[in-house]
């Protein structure tokens, strides 16, 4: 008896721990209840009202089924029970409350989805693509970065979220609910971070092998910082880089690294992330690494091993090219 019990409560209990476990720290930006803006904030409301009325439900026909299994259970000696068919009382209420309960839902759903779609006339602009498997941000003053969203504190942003190549999604769940990035279509997206700090996010719609590497960082800077940022990325890399990585510069003229990448004034590839300021960046491969002289190293001599499927190919440069490599794309702040 003792077993069987064991075995029942293992059978309600499983449900609940696999539910309580994306709430552990590494999961924590997200986990839609640490919203940290008005449009998270909104959804996450959401959120508790369909857990609440879920979990009602859901201990309630556990309670109902429990009640009924242990009350009309089979006793010795006793007969098979009448059975009972078409009880129109019955059947109407439980057609009745999962209609009016999903009606609630939509309902509120609707309200969500609709609030806050305003456009501040000081919005800042920045076209968001997404690409297999990184993004792609283009501010005014013509900068264009990659994997980092910096945002200024206080303003809101208006992202025009694109796509280059198949569906992706844009996801930062402290900042914003999802929005889909459809190729040939502009979809208008907008959030206002309040308080300064580094968000995660990532794609969240499967876009082929490295979906689950196409993370972004969104990096609310104060007002000044932003600008200063952003006065810093519209530059060209500094004078001396050309003359200090010569032999780098060789390499990446010789293998053509040119014709996918830009370098502000050394080349003007646009399918791949621009590099004029990757040395600025804390991480490489939409997020994979910490954007460290090794890792640019390792990253260099064998993107197909750390990111495999990547459009990134593998140049079979020798140690001492990767490293040469890598110092040239750190310089580039
Ligand atoms: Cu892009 Cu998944």
């Amino acid at each position: 008896m003792a077993l069987r019990f064991g075995r029942w409560l293992a059978f309600f209990l499983a449900p609940i721990a696999f539910g309580l476990w994306p709430m552990s720290a590494w999961a924590a930006p997200f986990w839609p209840v640490s919203a940290l803006t008005t449009q998270a904030r909104s959804i996450q409301w959401l959120f508790w009202l369909v857990m609440t009325i879920a979990m009602v439900l859901l201990f309630g026909v556990l309670a109902a089924l429990l009640f009924v299994a242990v009350r009309f259970r089979a006793r010795p000696g006793q007969p098979d029970p009448r059975p009972n068919y078409g009880n129109v009382r019955v059947e109407l209420w439980w057609t009745v409350i999962p209609f009016a309960t999903l009606v609630a839902v939509f309902g509120f759903m609707l309200r969500t989805v609709n609030d806050d779609t305003s456009i501040a006339s000081n919005a800042l602009p920045v076209t968001l693509v997404g690409h297999q498997w990184w993004w792609e941000f283009r501010y005014p003053q013509s900068v264009v970065a990659a994997n980092e969203l910096h945002v200024p504190v206080g303003r809101q942003v208006r992202l025009d979220l694109q796509s280059a190549d198949v569906v992706h999604n844009f996801w930062v769940p402290q900042l914003a609910g999802k929005e889909e990035m459809v190729p040939g279509q502009s979809n208008v997206w907008t959030f206002t971070a309040e308080q300064p700090g580094r968000y995660d996010g990532a794609c969240s719609e499967y876009c082929g092998t490295q979906h689950g590497w196409m993370r972004l960082t969104v990096i609310a800077d104060a007002p000044q910082d932003f600008d200063t940022w952003l006065a810093a990325q519209a530059q060209p890399p500094a004078s001396g880089i050309a003359a200090a990585h010569q032999p780098a510069l060789q390499l990446y003229a010789s293998n053509a690294c040119g014709g996918c990448h830009t370098i502000q004034g050394i080349s003007d590839g646009k399918v791949a992330p621009d590099l004029t300021h990757i040395g600025s960046r804390t991480t490489i491969a939409a997020g994979e690494l910490a954007n460290t002289p090794d890792n640019m190293a390792r990253w260099m001599a064998d993107p197909q091993t750390i990111k495999p499927g990547s459009f990134m190919p593998n140049f079979h440069f020798t140690q001492e090219q990767a490293r040469e490599m890598a110092a040239l794309l750190e310089d580039l702040k």
